[in-house]
């Protein structure tokens, strides 16, 4: 007889209210019933940044809402599920509790077993929900709030190899979309403007290059472009759209530049200890950058790693990667109780330094 197993996924750890249902029967791929995202990007506009507090208490409200909506479109009610999985971390605090308390309900009221979620697994892990992949493969996640190169190797098994010591690369581009007074999320807007800049015009740093091992940094690109603007204005009385666009053009140089570099690098480490079928996964919202994603397909390529980048929709933040790594857990035996607490910190790779710097999420895992 096959076994088919039906998780509910909750998603609450930055500025995503998301819900989702994902099922997967014996021998086949997961499937992705619903995916339900409230995002809250008009709720942070006018600060310039996520507002922690404020982002608590939108998914406070928005949580149960969410919920109905995933298993309306689902087609399944609360008797269908196998169990309920939640990000447990790590993020912001009010809202990982939100969260987890809403979770909490569910399994209280139910009796479905509850299964913490670490955040960062759920993106790490949506190469095998989208495509089926095995272990091992080598991760590079970039979004709003995290950068790190991961060795996967199980769904409670990861080895980070390096990371950013300051910014992730998504703040870096809303940094500069907000330097340059473009609309935010910056990522979109910067890239939009680069394709008529010309990215040799001005020379921005390649941060860390001279260093060998796999870390990161942003920070400095944000600084270099502030000092650029700043004397074009000083020098012409203010920017000009080319400008704009050639700062663009050189900042998104100088980040894909660094990316593709580092990823060689970790690469070569990857492949040092799985030389077979080496296999490359992308995922965060950053992934959705036309000029990352070509140079990092050219390294693969070069190196002959398949290469992979799940859809936008599933490599940004959302309830579906972690109700899919609730359920990898679930299959493991894995239960939580209802003293599960919400972890702002929680690295994958508990044996590698603690990497310094603070992002959107707040403190870096
Ligand atoms: O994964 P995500 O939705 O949220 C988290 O941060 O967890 O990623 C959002 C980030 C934002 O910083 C946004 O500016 C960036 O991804 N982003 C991009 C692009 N699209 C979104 N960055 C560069 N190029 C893009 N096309
Ligand atoms: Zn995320």
């Amino acid at each position: 007889m096959t076994q088919s197993l039906t998780i509910l996924g909750l998603e609450s750890s930055c500025d995503d209210t998301a819900a989702a249902v994902v099922r997967q029967s014996d021998g086949d791929m997961a499937e992705v019933l619903s995916s339900v995202v409230f995002g809250q990007t008009e709720l942070h506009s006018a600060y310039g940044g996520v507002v922690p507090e404020i982002a608590a208490r939108a998914h406070a409200e928005k949580l149960d809402l969410c919920v109905i909506e995933a298993l309306k479109e689902a087609g399944v009610s609360f008797q269908d599920l196998d169990a309920v999985a939640v990000t447990a971390g790590p993020g912001l605090i009010g809202g990982v509790m939100s969260g987890v308390m809403c979770a909490k309900g569910i399994a209280a009221a139910t009796g479905l077993p509850l299964v913490g979620v670490n955040h960062l697994a759920g993106h790490a892990l949506t190469p095998r929900l989208t495509d089926d992949i095995a272990f091992p493969y080598l991760m590079l996640l970039v979004s709003g709030g995290h950068c790190q190169y991961l060795i996967v190797r199980g769904h409670e098994d990861f080895t980070r190899l390096g990371g950013t010591i300051d910014d992730a690369p998504g703040e870096a581009f809303d940094k500069t979309a907000r330097l340059l007074g473009l609309p935010q999320p910056g990522g979109p807007s910067v890239q939009a403007e680069a394709e008529t800049g010309d990215p040799k015009r001005f020379r921005f740093p390649r941060p860390l290059l001279d260093r060998p091992d796999c870390n990161l940094s942003f920070s400095g690109l944000k600084t270099a472009l502030m000092r650029m603007r700043d004397q074009i204005v000083a020098e012409k009385g203010g920017l000009t759209r080319q400008d704009r666009a050639d700062l663009c053009a050189g900042f998104q140089a100088a980040v894909v530049d660094t990316l593709a570099e580092k990823t060689r690098r970790a690469l070569t480490i990857y492949m040092e200890e799985n030389p077979a079928t080496p296999t490359v996964a992308v995922a965060g919202g950053v992934a959705a950058n036309t000029a990352i994603r070509a140079a990092l397909q050219t390294v693969c390529a070069d190196a002959g790693a398949a290469f992979t980048a799940p859809p936008l929709r599933l490599c940004t933040d959302n309830a579906a990667m972690i109700a899919y790594a609730g359920l990898e857990r679930f299959k493991s035996g894995a239960r939580d109780g209802l003293d599960l607490t919400a972890r702002p910190r929680w690295p994958l790779d508990q044996t590698s330094p603690a990497l310094i710097g603070s992002g959107k999420k707040g403190a870096k895992a």
